[in-house]
Parts: C-alpha cells; structure tokens; sequence
C-alpha cells in the first residue's frame, strides 16, 4: 500500500467515524485535505467548492461559437442558434443527473424558451438559484454576452454533480430567452413562480458578462450576504472589487429582486471605457471599453479574458458551496481506490 493509499484509507476512516458521531467536520480542515493531486471525485472534503477548469468552460463556449457559425451567425432568440444553444446545455445536464425543464414563452410573435435544472435532493423550503442568459443578439454569436455566464453557470452545475453533493439547500440552475429583448424569459419565470414558492427562495445569482476581454471586477451590491460571498473570494485572492454601476437593473436579476428574493451576482464590463485607475489595480488597457465587442459581430471566443472567466467561474463556485452546499454537507458514499 502506498503512502497516499494509506493516508487515504486513514481519512476515509476518520470522516466516517465522524460521521458516525454525529460532529460536523470543520471547512477546510487540514487533517483532511486531499493528496495533490487527487482526482476530483476522490477528494475528502465536500466543504470547499472545487476549483471550475476554466478549460472545461472554454469548451463549452467553443461548442456555442460554432453552434452560431452554423445558424447564421448569431443564437438570438427566435433563431435557430439560439434552440441550438439550449438543447446543447440541457443534454449535458440531462446526462449528470439533473432534472431539467424547459419553460415557453413568446415574445415578438415567436416562440422562445428558458432551461431550468434542478439537482434532485436539498431542503426543498430554502431554494439557491444561479442563472444566465443564453440568447445573443443578432448581430454576433454572443460569446461574452452571454457565453460567458451561461458556460460558467453549466460548468458549476456538472461540479455538483461530479461532487457527489448532497447540498443542504435545493439548487436550482437557470437559463433565460430573450433577455436582450428586455428581460423577457426571466421575466417569465419569475411571473409564473406562485408566491409560495417565491418564499423559498434564498438568493438568485446572476451571471451576464464575466470574461470581457479588458475586465474590471465588479460585484453587484444587492443582498449584504450575498455580496460579501464574492468579495471574500477575491479578497482571499488578493484581487480588488468594485461595485457594479454599468446600468443596475440591466440584466435577469432584476426581475427575482422585484419580486423581493435577494440577488446577487458578477459582471466584468460592458461599453464603458476602463479609467486608468482600475487599469492600474486589475491590468488591462486605460481609455479603452472592458468589452469592444459588445452587442457585436466581433464577440467571438477571442473576445474572452481566461482569467477573468477563469477567477469568476472559481467565484460562482464558492458561492454555489458557501451558500448552498453548506455546513452539513456529507459526500455521498463513494469509494475511490
Ligand atoms: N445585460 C446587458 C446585455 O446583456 C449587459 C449589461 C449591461 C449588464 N450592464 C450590465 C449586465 C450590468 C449585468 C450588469 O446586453
Ligand atoms: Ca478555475
Ligand atoms: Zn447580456
């Protein structure tokens, strides 16, 4: 037997006694952190969120470029790219173990559709939701706006699943129709929760534009507690926040907050120019818009910053595990030798 078996075998007994003791096992505990490097599925702590590839959000975002170079360029809503889009994201759900619906709705005359996952298990009173728009506009692919949310938000969802998580709340994964003709799938969705289950809700994270390619790091000051998730994450990576301002209201998350459910989310920049103050704390060129790209034929998968979609797909995760997975989450039985 090896040294990492043993030391395995050793923290498999030791979680399981304590298990069986009924203690809860401190977040990042160091008697059980996992040999380096261990496969995902084998780690013994289900308390930290996992680091998100920012290899495996690439891909999906590559999937949704050429999903809109074969439909015309673009996945609007009332394209066919855009039902391309869906139907790539909800049989990658279907497959890791999620219940999905998909959710109609018309605008402008023509058929539109929100894709919403659920991950069977949790409280079913306290629901944690985390969502993006999936439709571009017709002038481009859309692969910032909103690739970029909808890739990181479908890559958190398989971490879940990959996870083994048994979440102490319900959660709940979102992606909104026709949000570039104002706010219409989300609206829909929201209009159609019974007050019942609006009550259930805990927050509402919203994820529109997180790897523009000359990115500032802006969190949305909502909900106190939820916001506070998302500073703590970059504040332990040392990179500084700002509050976002580039037109509050102007994405999903308005219609969950009218609705009085606490939202939250990330956003790294849309027209507006970088001042050379945030070009000296984040990089990234002064004088210049955080995404030249927007609303435009040239938002293609060169329009994306790594880092940016790599640090807020990590951020999406941290929160997904901080405010949802929660203290008293146990993996699910699994063996990993
Ligand atoms: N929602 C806008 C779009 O999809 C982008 C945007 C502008 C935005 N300002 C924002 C998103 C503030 C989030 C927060 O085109
Ligand atoms: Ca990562
Ligand atoms: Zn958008």
């Amino acid at each position: 037997m090896s040294i990492r078996t043993a030391r395995r075998s050793w923290v498999r007994h030791l979680v399981t006694a304590c298990a069986a003791m009924g203690l809860l096992i401190p977040a990042g505990a160091s008697a059980l952190a996992a040999p380096s490097p261990a496969p995902a599925a084998a780690s013994p702590s289900a308390l930290a969120a996992p680091d998100i590839p920012v290899a495996n959000v690439k891909a999906h975002l590559s999937q949704l470029q050429s999903l809109a170079t074969a439909n015309g360029g673009n996945r609007a809503h009332g394209r066919p790219g855009y039902r391309a889009s869906i139907d790539y994201i909800k049989a990658k759900l279907d497959a890791a173990g999620y219940t999905t619906t998909l959710q109609s709705f018309t605008s402008g005359g023509t058929t539109g559709w929100n894709l919403i996952a659920d991950w069977p298990g949790g409280n079913p009173n306290t629901v944690l939701m985390a969502g993006a728009h999936l439709d571009s506009v017709t002038s481009g692919p859309g692969i910032n706006d909103n690739g970029s949310g909808s890739a990181a938000v479908l890559e958190t969802a398989l971490a879940v699943s990959r996870a083994g998580s048994a979440p102490e709340q319900h959660l709940r994964f979102g992606w909104w129709g026709a949000e570039e003709r104002g706010l219409v799938g989300s609206r829909n969705y929201v209009s159609r929760l019974p007050a019942a289950e609006r009550a259930k809700f805990t927050g509402y994270l919203n994820f529109d534009m997180i790897g523009s390619p000359n990115p500032g790091y802006f969190v949305y000051d909502d909900d106190p507690k939820i916001e506070k998730v998302f500073k703590d994450w970059y504040l332990s990576k040392g990179i500084s926040t700002e509050i976002e301002t580039e037109g509050d209201g102007r994405s999903d998350h308005a219609n969950f907050k009218n609705a009085g459910i606490p939202v939250g989310g990330l956003f790294t920049g849309a027209s507006r120019t970088k001042t050379t103050a945030q070009a000296q704390k984040w990089g990234g060129t002064a004088g210049q818009a955080f995404d030249r790209c927007y609303h435009s034929s040239c938002d293609t998968t060169s329009n994306i910053s790594d880092t940016a979609l790599d640090r807020n797909s990590d951020a999406l995760a941290h929160a997904i595990w901080t405010l949802g997975v929660g203290s008293a989450t146990a993996p699910r039985t699994k063996t990993t030798s």
